[in-house]
């Protein structure tokens, strides 16, 4: 009924982690986010337990800007994978929370060079190099700070994964990484060989997100693997990592049919081990870098439902206490969700709905033609499978202070994030 393993119905109530949300909304208020614990440290560990049944060495590195705080760095840490991160402000917080900076991986298509700095300051573990311009600042900072820098190239395969224009990316025309089609991915290796300051340990690359389908990812897998031979014939080396990116779908609904990662990790290493086999490569170490797929299922995100306003032949509007300030998605790219009355599990559902937030845009909407119960005024209302890609993307539009989230284990909860006050909202203001 549900979709993700998380959530239950108590007597028509909704559950997360074995929690009445009645219970959360009474101790924490709305809007909230929650997240089960069990669900996060399971898919990471699902992960990993992919990659070792696949390979002789992976890494897994969960991409935080799916979700980027303190608790899910330190919760990284704890289950020994590595982290992505995108921005210095990323890379700040796993240092906050304790996180090894050797384990980190920086990502990101237009990296400044204070960001640059403060990486290799810091000493994070590689730089994933986007374009020549970064490949200059990089050895530049280096050469000045008398360091030797890991880096590895982000190369566009040419795969077109058949996602939402705005989160593809493995096609030429992708403002992220190298082509390989015009010989920029060649040149970038070449130049790179000689560089004293670079240490080029591998490639990676990146197709797109919610990516559904294992044909692309398989693609992307046998164009990497061919780059990796031309490497070798070429240049004699052999690179030692090969990072394959993020991108797996979850479902947001439950009609969404879902392949399952191992089928897909067993797919992709079949390609790649007997690539290398025939052609007397090295296996690489392989990394990947799920985002999505670790939070998204395990969190949900709880509102009150204030106004509903019934136009007739027309459409009825429902409103929440939040919108596009905490989950921008559907005015972004009008993702799918679930939209549940989190009270009135057990009741009928034909009530069609336009679930709108409280911001001043028409087009804040979390979902439009939902079937619910007949809802009112101070119900619940859950929107499934936020966990990922809305308290990361979420803005104060409307000076409207973010939601606080809060972690479920054990049938206990704990605040992860606190909700902003006002006083947040004019911290920075003179
Ligand atoms: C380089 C890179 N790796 C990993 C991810 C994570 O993707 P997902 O959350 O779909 O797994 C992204 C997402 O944009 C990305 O750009």
């Amino acid at each position: 009924m549900f979709t993700s393993d998380c959530l239950g119905n108590d007597n028509g109530m909704l559950t997360i982690g074995g929690i009445r949300v009645d219970d959360l909304v009474k101790e924490y208020s709305t809007p909230l986010y929650v997240l089960d614990e069990d669900t996060v440290r399971n898919n990471i560990r699902n992960f990993k337990k992919s990659l070792d049944e696949n390979y002789e060495k992976g890494m897994v590195l969960y991409a935080s800007k799916a979700l980027n705080c303190l608790e899910l760095c330190r919760i990284a840490n704890d289950e020994g994978i590595g982290l992505d991160c995108v921005s210095a402000g990323e890379i700040y917080t796993a240092l906050t929370a304790g996180f090894p900076a050797e384990r980190i991986y920086f990502h990101g298509n237009n990296k400044t060079e204070d960001e640059l700095e403060y990486a290799i300051d810091n000493n994070i573990g590689v730089i994933i190099v986007d374009n020549y311009y970064e490949l200059d600042a990089i050895e530049e900072i280096a050469k000045q700070k008398k360091k030797t820098v890991k880096v590895m190239f982000r190369i566009k395969p040419g795969i077109d994964a058949h996602t939402h224009d705005f989160i593809r990316t493995g096609q030429i025309d992708s403002k992220f990484g190298f082509a390989l089609e015009n010989g920029e991915a060649y040149n970038a290796v070449k130049s790179t060989l000689d560089k004293e300051n670079l240490k080029l340990i591998g490639l990676h690359c990146h197709i797109g997100s919610q990516i559904f389908d294992d044909q692309p990812f398989m693609e992307a897998a046998r164009v990497m693997m061919k780059f990796y031979k031309q490497i070798k014939d070429e240049f004699s080396i052999e690179l030692d990592q090969l990072n394959l990116g993020g991108g797996f779908a979850i479902k947001y609904l439950e009609t969404d049919e879902h392949i399952g990662y191992d089928t897909y990790m067993k797919e992709v290493a079949t390609i790649i081990n007997d690539f290398c086999k025939e052609n007397a490569l090295k296996v690489p170490m392989i990394l990947i870098e799920p985002g999505r797929s670790v939070v998204g299922a395990a969190g949900i995100t709880l509102y009150k439902c204030g106004s509903i306003k019934e136009i007739k032949n027309i459409r009825n509007y429902v409103a929440i206490d939040g919108g596009m300030g905490d989950n921008p998605r559907y005015a972004l790219y009008e993702s799918d969700y679930e939209v549940l009355i989190a009270n009135k599990l057990n009741e009928k559902a034909d009530y069609k709905a336009t679930v709108a937030g409280k911001c001043c845009e028409s087009g804040d909407l979390i979902q439009e033609n939902v079937v619910m119960p007949k809802p009112e005024k101070g119900d619940i209302v859950a929107v499934l499978s936020t966990g990922a890609y809305n308290y990361s993307m979420a803005s104060n539009y409307n000076r409207i202070p973010r939601p606080a989230m809060v972690m479920v284990k054990d049938k206990k909860s704990r605040v992860i994030i606190k909700r902003e006050t006002f006083e947040d909202l004019v911290r920075n203001d003179i």
